[in-house]
């Protein structure tokens, strides 16, 4: 089945009372955002999304592909299965090498050229990562960021999924805005559960949650996305000092100055 849309009905939110937001759809090329406070249910919402909700998880929401429900014993031949997600919570439980877990993977989804889809996908995750992931290293070795890069560059490059779930990526101290930059140039749908006013300013739609439930539903429009690419001058800035940091760099009034000058250019 050729997926065109997914389509989120409402269920209720903690408190037992029906969504405020009664639907949504993520049609191909859709960056999303989910937001909100801590605890607040972004988690399981992209967990229905990636179920497949049929009134049958406790939101009591339903998804639908291309307008259609979705029987409940409905399941995908693992190998096209559209919806990868990035959880929050990521640890393998493999210690296969790197480069041995992606020919596995290449594999099953039956890549023509397994070799280069490897370095195809080390290349993207490593864009993402402070320090690269070498293809001998245990996947139990990699750090919480570099697992997460990995499994980015996975999904996107080896799965070919048409529908990506990331959870909090900016949690695991990845390039958060090159990622973005990256993603953009695949025609998929993305969601992203997030706290980053870059990344949900950046995207078509973001839905804001509280207690449980969809609350608003906010198309961003052109002074937002022009507050985005302001934004992302700060998180550059930001990213400039970190990376400084990290290398042991001592940070001046002089260099402050100078990167923050950069601001209002
Ligand atoms: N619609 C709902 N109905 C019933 N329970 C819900 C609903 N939404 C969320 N919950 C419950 O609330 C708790 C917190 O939800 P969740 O983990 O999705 O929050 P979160 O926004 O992802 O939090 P964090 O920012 O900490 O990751 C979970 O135990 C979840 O089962
Ligand atoms: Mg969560």
């Amino acid at each position: 089945m050729e997926i065109q849309k997914i389509t989120v009905l409402n269920g209720c939110g903690k408190d037992g009372k029906m969504e405020q937001v009664e639907r949504f759809d993520l049609e191909m090329g859709n960056i999303i955002s989910i937001v909100g406070p801590t605890g607040c249910g972004k988690t399981t919402l992209i967990n229905d999304i990636e179920l497949f909700a049929n009134r049958n998880t406790p939101s009591g929401r339903q998804i639908l592909i291309n307008d259609e429900v979705i029987d409940d014993d409905f399941s995908f031949d693992p190998k096209k299965h559209p919806i990868a997600l990035i959880s929050q919570h990521t640890n393998f439980l493999s210690d296969l090498p790197v480069g041995e877990f992606l020919k596995i993977h290449g594999t099953v989804r039956g890549a023509d050229d397994i070799e280069q889809i490897i370095n195809e996908t080390l290349e993207f995750a490593n864009q993402l990562t402070g320090e690269a992931i070498i293809k001998d290293t245990a996947m139990t070795e990699l750090s919480g960021g570099q697992t997460r890069s990995l499994l980015i560059a996975d999904a996107v490059i080896i799965g070919n999924s048409p529908i990506i779930l990331l959870d909090e990526i900016e949690n695991a101290g990845i390039h958060r805005s090159k990622a973005l930059e990256l993603l953009k140039n695949y025609k998929k749908i993305f969601v992203f559960v997030t706290h980053d006013p870059h990344i949900a300013l950046s995207s078509d739609y973001r839905i804001v949650m509280k207690n449980g439930g969809m609350q608003q539903l906010i198309a961003t429009n052109g002074e937002e996305k022009l507050a985005a690419a302001e934004l992302k001058k700060i998180d550059d800035v930001m990213l400039t000092f970190r990376a400084q940091i990290r290398s042991g760099k001592i940070i001046t009034n002089e260099i402050l100055k100078e990167n923050i000058k950069t601001l209002s250019n």
